[in-house]
Parts: structure tokens; sequence; C-alpha cells
């Protein structure tokens, strides 16, 4: 019997994977913590605690005494953010990585981590198309950086001590039930809330900024794969390239265009707009699609077509 705990359940992803995993587990045996308060929904739908990461001595017991089996720690300061108070970010990022990785070393029922990593891992020296999965590796955002880092220790930990760490270099991820924050990604969901309330965005990257995106239902899917894949089939503890799809803010307000015909998007590039330049365009995901059978089911349409569906009735109901 699977105890599955996770870390950053108010967040973006763990909003709705901590559901996603509650329907095929029970909900029971979905524990979900986070610094802040939960969505309703996953307060309604089991057990929910608040819990900082950092706190290593009430994390053990946590662990210790649920019989967790997995941990989903998804809790981390985004690209953005992270440039504002770098060490802060660091430190957050670093240490509660570490925590975890220790966790899993010395608690023997904790069998399997999933930690995600970024398409921030790569700089601007790595070839910025079809991104391979082995390629130059220079970041020069602090969040970057500490997912880098953070993928070097999980292989570490998978080699020297049979950490069974599992990870996923993430694209942009759209969704509409938690706002996401403090990324440079972040454009392609604010776009959304503000073309359904205001009929305008004004973005925040220059708009032929082309970047990896996904939606968030095919990195759940591809995040459970993952995790329920055979380890044979687990070739790599660093992370997983994945690609989603690739387009620029120009492209998505044209897809927007054919459901609001009047929304206009303005361009106001900031200190994000670097961040962006120094990220691949798109990615080969190639190796993830061999290993474990990666695929997905949203496009630039069908993202948009849901998106706004989405956005417009959760506006209505909150
Ligand atoms: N979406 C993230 C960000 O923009 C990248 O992992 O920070």
């Amino acid at each position: 019997m699977e105890k599955i705990m996770i870390i950053g359940c108010s967040g973006q992803i763990g909003s709705e994977l901590t559901l996603e995993l509650r329907k095929i587990y029970g909900n029971e045996n979905v524990f979900a913590t986070d610094i802040k308060m939960a969505t309703k929904d996953v307060v309604k739908s089991g057990p929910f605690q608040i819990l900082d990461v950092m706190d290593d001595k009430r994390l053990i017991h946590f662990v210790i005494r649920n019989k967790i089996t997995q941990i989903y720690h998804l809790a981390a300061v985004l690209s953005g953010n992270a440039e504002k108070l770098p060490m802060q970010a660091w430190d957050i990022n670093m240490q509660s990585l570490l925590n975890i990785l220790d966790l899993a070393r010395e608690v023997d029922d904790l069998k399997k981590i999933f930690w995600p990593s970024s398409i921030a891992v790569f700089g601007p020296t790595t070839p910025r198309t079809m991104t391979p999965q082995l390629t130059v590796m220079e970041p020069n955002t602090v969040y970057g950086i500490s997912k880098l880092a953070g993928e070097r220790w999980c292989e570490y930990y998978f080699n020297r001590y049979g950490v069974d760490v599992r990870s996923i270099r993430y694209p942009g991820l759209i969704s509409y039930k938690t706002e996401a924050g403090g990324g440079t990604t972040d454009y392609a969901v604010e776009i959304f809330y503000d073309a359904v309330k205001k009929g305008k965005y004004e973005c925040f990257l220059k708009e032929d900024t082309n970047l990896p995106m996904m939606f968030m239902k095919d990195a759940i899917k591809a995040t459970i794969d993952l995790m329920e894949a055979p380890a044979s089939k687990v070739k790599i503890h660093s992370a997983y390239n994945v690609a989603g799809m690739s387009f620029n803010p120009a492209n998505l307000a044209v897809e927007i265009k054919k459901h609001i015909p009047d929304f206009e998007i303005s361009y106001k590039p900031d200190f994000r707009q670097p961040i962006a330049d120094s990220w691949p365009v798109s990615i080969d995901d190639s190796v993830a699609r061999k290993d474990w059978g990666l695929s997905y089911d949203y496009d630039i349409k069908s993202l948009t077509e849901t998106m706004i569906k989405g956005v417009s009735e959760k506006l209505k109901t909150d």
C-alpha cells in the first residue's frame, strides 16, 4: 500500500497533482502538505497539514508517523522571484531537496522521490533549438543554478545510496486551477486571466520570445507515468527533458483572438526577458519517449480552448 506525501500541495503543480494521485491511490493515502493553506478541493478530499520542508525534525516525524513510501517534493522559489532574493532562494531550493534526499537514505519505508527540475538548467551557451538531453549546461539564474545542482545531487544519491529519485525538466506550465507565482513563463497563464477579465494584456516578454510550454494535464500525466514506470526503464536519475510545445506571446495572442476577437496584446519586457532569452526555444524529448513512453494530448489550440473555458468558469465561481 503506497502512502504518498506531497510537499508544496498549494502550488500550481501540487494543487492538481494531489487530486490526481488521490484518484489513483485513494484519498486517505495521499498526504498533502504546504507552508500555506491548500485549495478547498485538496482540504476537502483528504489529509492536509501545514508543514515546512525546511523543518527537518518535523518532516522526519511526519514521514515516519504516516509510513510514507513516496514523496513528491514540489516546493521551490521560481526563476523571477529567485532573482530578487538569490541567497534565500538558493537556501530554500537546495536545503529542502537535501533534507528529502537524506530522509530517503535513512527511512526504509520511503522508496521513491519525485523532484521537479526545469528548462532553467540550460543557459546561454546551450544549443537553443531542440536542446538535447545531454548538452552544455551553464545556467545564469539562481533558480537554474539551484536546479542544475539539484539534478547533480539526485544522481549522486541514486548512484551512491540507491535512492530512487526521478525528475523531469518541466517547460513552462500552464493551468488555471491555481495561479503560478514568480516564474518567467507565467505570462502564458496571466494572459488568459487578463484576456477574459479585461480583453487585453501587457506582456512582460517580447512578442517573439519562443519558449517550451506544457498544459498542466500533460505535465501531471508525464509525472505520474515517470513515477509509475518500472525502475528498469528509468535510466536517467538527474532529470528527463520534456518538450511539450513551443510558442511565443504573439502566437498565443493569435489563438486567443479566435475566441475573444477584440483581444489586444502589448509588450513591455522587464527583468524576465534576459532570463527567457537564456533558455531553450524547443526541447528534444526523445530519451523520455523511448525510456518510459512520454506522450502529450494538448497543442496550442486545445490548450487555448481549455484555458479560456477554465478561467471563465473559475472567475464566475471565485
Ligand atoms: N516555469 C518556471 C519559471 O518560469 C521554469 O521552471 O520559473
